[in-house]
């Protein structure tokens, strides 16, 4: 295979992929299958560094595997796993965990503020750590390129010094990964607080859109979108972010241009704007939802899809480790 080489993950912690999941990576995901090699794995070992149920994690991880493959992610183009059945994670892990500085590990942003919101006593070294385990997933696969949004730039940092310093002190062992940046990305914005992005962990419920959740609900969040004073649809982010909000969700759901819609809602209202986009919305989840439920319909299926891919994933993983044991002296 000469294509290059790409992994990505994506934790099972929350119920359903909410759109700025699917339009801001899994789309990207998908794309990628047609000019690269691809690995995409559900971090289940990643979602234990917070507190987890184990029966809700169990679910959580299936329900994101049937995601990814129901929005077309395709287990005989991409290796796709879970990445606690492919031991070899952990194993590297920590072997740069013992790699990197803890000052370096400290100056993690994304952990000052996760810990922060815990009390930085209770945060779990596991979570102080998550950024090294992050490293070790792209590392293990001789990953080129990384599809990360701004808010993993400086994780994926931390893996390319990794690899450097382990590549300097042992000899060359690892591919340094790039940041692999897909132009059409869109970011989604909360409906309700459009100066935020959608996450699952925002606080109003009605400003995060899942892909599994009733699409009635979803198309009434739609449609009582916070939007402006004014009248004219027309993209301007930052005088009028929940409009620009709802253009780019509709672009990015019928590959229409944002021009195009903005001529096309010439002389019309939010209103018509809203019916519209719901009725895309709803267009585009109900099939997604009918996919998702047969592959879970289907458990036996799906742990076997899983299953080739750990197998396949632990060929590259095995190798690599290998090579770093050796390197390390064991
Ligand atoms: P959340 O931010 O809801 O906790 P995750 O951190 O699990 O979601 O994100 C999984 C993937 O989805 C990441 O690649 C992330 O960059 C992308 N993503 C999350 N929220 C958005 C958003 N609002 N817009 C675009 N992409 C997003
Ligand atoms: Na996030």
């Amino acid at each position: 295979n000469t294509r290059l080489r790409v992994l990505s993950g994506i934790q099972p912690t929350a119920d359903s992929f909410h759109l700025g999941n699917y339009l801001g990576a899994v789309r990207q995901w998908v794309r990628l299958q047609d000019t690269h090699e691809t690995f995409y794995c559900v971090v289940d070992l990643h979602a234990i560094t917070v507190e987890q149920d184990p029966k809700v994690l169990r679910q959580r991880t299936r329900v994101s595997a049937a995601q990814l493959l129901a929005l077309g992610v395709d287990p005989d183009r991409s290796t796709l796993f879970v990445q606690s059945q492919v031991p070899e994670h952990a194993q590297l892990s920590w072997v740069l965990e013992c790699q990197t500085g803890f000052g370096e590990a400290s100056r993690m942003t994304q952990f000052k503020d996760k810990a922060a919101k815990q009390g930085t006593d209770r945060a779990s070294v596991g979570l102080f750590t998550y950024p090294v385990l992050q490293a070790a997933d792209i590392l293990l696969y001789q990953a080129h390129a990384v599809p990360v949004g701004e808010d993993q730039r400086q994780h994926l940092e931390l893996s390319r010094n990794l690899a450097q310093r382990f590549n300097n002190r042992f000899g060359r062992t690892f591919v340094v990964p790039e940041a692999h940046i897909v132009k059409d990305t869109a970011k989604i914005y909360d409906l309700q607080d459009p100066t935020s992005k959608m996450s699952k962990s925002a606080s109003a419920v009605n400003g995060l859109v899942e892909l599994l959740d009733e699409p009635k609900r979803s198309a009434k969040k739609i449609r009582s979108a916070v939007t402006d004073t004014g009248r004219e649809v027309v993209y301007d982010p930052e005088h009028k972010a929940g409009v620009a909000n709802l253009l780019s969700i509709y672009s990015a759901l019928t590959g229409r241009a944002i021009s195009e819609l903005e001529t096309a809602y010439e002389g019309k209202g939010y209103g018509d704007l809203k019916k519209d986009l719901a009725e895309v919305l709803v267009e585009f989840v109900t099939p997604v939802q009918e996919r998702v439920k047969s592959y879970l319909d289907d458990q036996a299926e799906l742990d076997k899809v899983l299953a080739r891919g750990a197998e396949r994933a632990r060929e590259v993983a095995s190798a690599t480790l290998a090579k770093v044991y050796d390197r390390v002296g064991f």
